[in-house]
């Protein structure tokens, strides 16, 4: 028998503590009973991720000797039982590793649009968008890259794949108890649910979702178990592909066989520079999300932000600034760089970015030019970062995203997992925002088999060549914004760990030409900013970044893990 017992916050760190008949803390999956452990400190191994089964799965695959890798692979797949809005099999996503022989790694599991995709696709016959089209049901959805993504990081990993998806298959076949945090968010989707599927979804509860129900998702795990079975071929083709290309059909979806068996992963070379001494590693294109940090940082490199102080108005206002430039960039230049071509040399050479910099005035915001107003999607918003660090030296940065909360909020019948709502992010029409704000052009535009430009920046720093940090967040746009002022927070204002996560983040994105600021900014400092010419708009919450921070031990061998996950949701550190 399971029951709730509440929600407790425990030393300045929110747990939710279910009480059941597993016995909690041991390192023994316990999903009808578990706490959040916002932070912690360990010395074999960290994992940090969205939700507390998926970060315990992660270190149990530790435990047992595998490395930081084999727990990326173990953690994603849990995550996409556990955590539907965001962890999934039908979306895409982007790792970034570095490993102890010194390699780094960085693979590109992106979606793709289907061979049938159009530019013009979400356009109606004036001309106008149909967004509608673009983030809801079957036609938003990209190929997905995930279970492809999975195998490709395989050759990086020690251990059967049948030993990393067990777990998973487990946690869908026999349930987990929800958090209030999943309660609410299944509750407050349940109306799209019924709107974008023709049976019954897993994910509805007629009467309302309660913390501490059990989500058992029987057809997931079938799909989890053909994967097991036949690799990625159980996803990419036979059943799987079938059940898709089904679902498809049933409403103007476009995926076909070939758009499933033809997707590959890629692996690329991961953006590397140099920050003041540190290395920084982060994801290339099709992500814009390694270039935005990698101008943001070097655009500050030389203005000691350090003795503006933290939050300050002039640090913030020095920072927006950057953020307001590598954005404009952003909408311009970049797009999937097998399709196009982007300047990424010129775009992050130190000539230009001080050249960039240039008109900066201190204590007088700049000017976004007026193209078109774009607006944050403040609610549903959902991508997942997972942190993860071996005792061998190995550490893996991982995001991955169904685009909105629950993607497409398509889930594929027979097959129990949700459709991305990734082509959302191209760009349908030049000069119109997508949900999350941002413009793109050309370089941007629908073509068949394009991936669409992505936020999504996981990131590792090294100090003298060993790890430092890993890190990265969901948020849309706000992704690398709050990468770099994470990274900023600990390099130039020593904040502490959990600090650099936990206090109030801003944003800028050149267009619409605001600073956003979490409700919990200090109002004197947001004062000042308006005071020189910022328009502050107050948003919720910014990201959930998941940060792990690492320092030799003192006796030269080995390592301390300092893991710290997000106040901002069910977000959760664990180690051992
Ligand atoms: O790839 C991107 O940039 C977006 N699809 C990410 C969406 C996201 O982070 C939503 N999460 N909060």
């Amino acid at each position: 028998m399971k029951y709730l017992s509440f929600l407790i916050p425990v030393a300045g760190s929110a747990v939710f503590f279910v009480t059941g008949c597993n016995n909690p803390g041991t390192s023994a999956l316990t999903p009808y009973s578990y706490t959040i452990q916002k932070s912690m400190i360990s010395y074999n191994g960290a994992v940090v991720s969205a939700h507390p089964l998926a970060s315990k799965v992660g270190v149990m695959i530790l435990q047992q000797g595998g490395n930081a890798v084999d727990a990326a692979i173990a953690t994603q797949l849990a995550l996409a039982v556990v955590y539907p809005g965001a962890g999934n099999l039908g979306g895409g996503g982007f790792m970034v590793a570095y490993l102890k022989d010194g390699q780094s790694v960085a693979i590109d599991y992106r979606e793709q649009a289907p061979a049938a995709a159009a530019r013009d696709m979400y356009l109606d016959s004036s001309g106008n968008p149909v967004m509608r089209l673009s983030q809801y049901g079957h036609l938003s959805a990209g190929v997905p890259g995930t279970v492809a993504g999975l195998f490709a990081s395989i050759k990086y990993a020690t251990m059967p794949f049948e030993q990393l998806i067990t777990p998973a298959i487990a946690l869908a076949e026999k349930g987990f108890v929800i958090t209030a945090g999943e309660a609410t968010s299944l509750n407050h989707t349940q109306e799209e649910f019924q709107q974008y599927n023709t049976f019954p979804v897993a994910f509805i509860k007629q009467e309302g979702w309660k913390p501490g129900d059990t989500l058992v998702q029987t057809d997931l795990s079938e799909t989890l178990k053909r994967i097991r079975d036949k690799g990625r071929s159980g996803f990419y083709e036979g059943e799987t592909a079938s059940l898709v290309v089904s679902e498809m059909k049933k409403g103007n979806g476009i995926i076909s066989p070939d758009d499933l068996k033809n997707y590959e992963a890629r692996e690329r070379q991961p953006v590397e520079f140099n920050y003041k001494g540190y290395t920084i590693l982060s994801m290339p294109l099709p992500s814009s999300g390694g270039i935005i940090l990698q101008q943001c940082l070097k655009m500050i490199e030389q203005r000691n932000i350090g003795q503006m102080g933290f939050q300050s108005a002039w640090s913030v206002q020095l920072m927006a600034e950057t953020e307001r430039r590598a954005f404009a960039d952003r909408a311009e230049f970049m797009g999937d760089i097998d399709f196009v071509k982007v300047p990424v040399h010129a775009l992050t050479s130190d000539a230009y970015l001080e050249e960039r910099m240039s008109d900066f005035i201190q204590g007088r915001a700049g000017s976004s030019e007026q193209i078109q107003a774009g607006r944050l999607n403040r609610e549903s918003e959902e991508t997942t970062h997972l942190s993860i660090a071996d005792q061998w030296g190995n550490v893996v940065a991982v995001t991955t995203t169904l685009n909105g909360s629950y993607g497409s909020k398509t889930v594929v019948s027979g097959a129990g997992f949700l459709l991305n709502n990734e082509m959302d992010d191209f760009s349908v029409k030049p000069g119109v925002p997508n949900m999350y704000g941002a413009l793109g052009s050309e370089a941007n535009a629908i073509a068949p088999g394009k991936r669409m430009l992505s936020s999504m920046t996981p990131t590792i720093v090294l100090k003298d060549n060993e790890p430092y940090l890993v890190v990265g967040t969901p948020g849309g746009t706000t992704i690398p914004t709050s990468v770099f002022q994470t990274i900023v927070n600990i390099i130039d204002f020593n904040l502490s760990a959990s600090d650099a996560v936990n206090k109030p983040k801003f944003h800028h994105q050149w267009m619409p030409d605001e600073l956003y600021v979490e409700r919990d900014f200090p109002s004197a400092i947001a004062d000042s900013l308006q005071d020189m010419g910022y328009t502050i708009t107050r948003r919720d919450n910014i990201g959930r970044t998941e940060l792990i921070r690492i320092e030799k031990n003192k006796t030269g061998k080995g390592y301390l893990f300092e893991s710290v996950a997000d106040k901002r949701g069910d977000d959760a550190a664990e180690g051992f």
